[in-house]
């Protein structure tokens, strides 16, 4: 009797793992093994003891270049930040590199902490940057530029000299030298934690709770609301991958723009239905929408990473833009092709890898007022 429900158990498992084998073949045709160049387009990794990381090599003077070209943008000309993303240089010490431990971190009154002093393996610098940065173009630094842009950081950092050449050969030298290599501990259960004997137990642990439960939970703390926009709307600056769409930022917590949404759909088609083949009134709705294919764009080419529509994040508003450049079509589209500097402020904007149809269309708009 009570091995019944385990043996019921098992035998529901058995029964879903023949339903998936037998999905698989009975539609022939759909589906395939993935090829070994698919396998390896995935298969990036770098690991701490190298195993993945190709050969090649970068100076830090070329990495000086890539930094300023393709990374200072948003993280400073030393590493530093603006005030938007977060500091990847600073607080380790030629005491940190000795001891590998970053003692910065022990200080509760130490003002940051950058990816310098947390990091613990040279090869997760690597790794990062190869696969995720920059974050407007993912992938599409060479594996020399890694090199060389990673060894630039380390170079910001005086873990190595100016004329070093980073290299699969010399890059595990390197991690000897790293302020923060004796700082990574396992003993924590997420990793699983083979310090606690017992290798499955969790960091945090939950008791299942079957009567006197508490049914409400008392938040600690929250954002208040004045912060909750003050770097624009998440939801735009999300780039299009993943299942991440980020809040509307824009809108109070917890109103998810259903009703608004709702309500201006009927408002939208009220004219709609009343205007029937008329051409003037039509007019509204076409452009509104092509608002809404600008927008797209905007989010599709990460503009709103940097610019919010009327407020600034690291370059202008476009509401701002768009107030200064009235009808100039043409000298929009250059600049959003070719980025610049100094109209604004000290921060440049980059070249943007744009096509020349979108950034017509975005500087169209731009120039016609930028409406929502
Ligand atoms: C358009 C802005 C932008 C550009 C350009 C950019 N980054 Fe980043 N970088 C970010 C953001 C945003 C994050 C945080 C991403 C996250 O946490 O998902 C980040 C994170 C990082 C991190 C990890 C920081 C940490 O502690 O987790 C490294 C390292 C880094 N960037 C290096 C680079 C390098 C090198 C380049 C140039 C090749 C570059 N970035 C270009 C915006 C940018
Ligand atoms: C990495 C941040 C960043 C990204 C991404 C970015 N911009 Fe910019 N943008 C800036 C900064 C900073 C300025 C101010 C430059 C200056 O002062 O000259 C600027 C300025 C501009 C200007 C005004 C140029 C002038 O001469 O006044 C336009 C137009 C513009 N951006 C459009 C775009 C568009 C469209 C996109 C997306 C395709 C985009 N930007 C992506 C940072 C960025």
């Amino acid at each position: 009797m009570f091995k019944f429900p385990k043996i019921a158990l098992l035998l529901t498992f058995c029964l879903a793992s023949v339903t998936v084998f037998a999905q698989s073949t009975k539609y022939p045709g759909l589906g395939r093994d993935a090829t070994a160049m698919e396998v390896a387009a995935w298969d990036i990794d770098v690991r701490p003891d190298f195993k993945g990381l190709p050969a090649g090599s970068g100076s830090v003077a070329k990495g000086q270049d890539v930094w300023e070209a393709k990374c200072a943008q948003c993280h400073g000309i030393f590493g530093e930040s603006n005030e938007v993303f977060s500091p990847l240089i600073g607080g380790t010490t030629a005491a940190d590199i000795k001891s590998g431990r970053v003692a910065n971190l022990t200080r509760a009154d130490y003002p940051g902490r950058t990816t310098l002093m947390k990091v613990a393996t040279v090869s997760t610098l690597w790794d990062y940057i190869n696969r995720a940065m920059p974050w407007t173009n993912p992938k599409t630094l060479t594996t020399e530029e890694v090199y060389a842009v990673t060894g630039f950081m380390l170079n910001l950092a005086g873990i190595v000299p100016d004329d070093f050449v980073l290299s699969n050969k010399n890059i595990a030298e390197v991690q000897k030298r790293m302020p923060n290599r004796n700082g990574m501990t396992t003993a924590h259960a997420m990793w699983p934690g083979k310090e606690f004997g017992n290798a499955n137990k969790p960091d945090t642990q939950n008791v299942i709770c079957m009567k006197d439960c508490v049914t409400e939970t008392k938040l600690a703390s929250f954002l208040p609301d004045f912060a909750r926009n003050a770097h624009g709307n998440l939801s735009e600056q999300n780039r299009t991958v993943g299942q991440q769409k980020g809040a509307d930022t824009t809108r109070p917590e917890g109103n998810t723009g259903q009703i608004n949404a709702a309500a201006s759909a009927a408002a939208n088609s009220a004219p709609n239905s009343a205007s029937i083949g008329s051409a003037s009134t039509a007019k509204p709705a076409d452009s509104k929408s092509d608002n809404k294919a600008v927008l797209a764009l905007l989010s599709k080419n990460v503009c709103m990473a940097c610019h919010g529509m009327d407020k600034k994040i690291v370059g202008p508003g476009f509401n701002e833009i768009a107030k200064k450049y009235p009808g100039k079509v043409d000298y929009l589209s250059g600049k959003i092709k070719a980025g610049g500097s100094g109209v604004w402020g000290a921060i440049p904007m980059p070249a943007q890898n744009v096509s020349e149809s979108d950034a017509k269309i975005i500087a169209n708009w731009l120039a016609n007022g930028a409406p929502k």
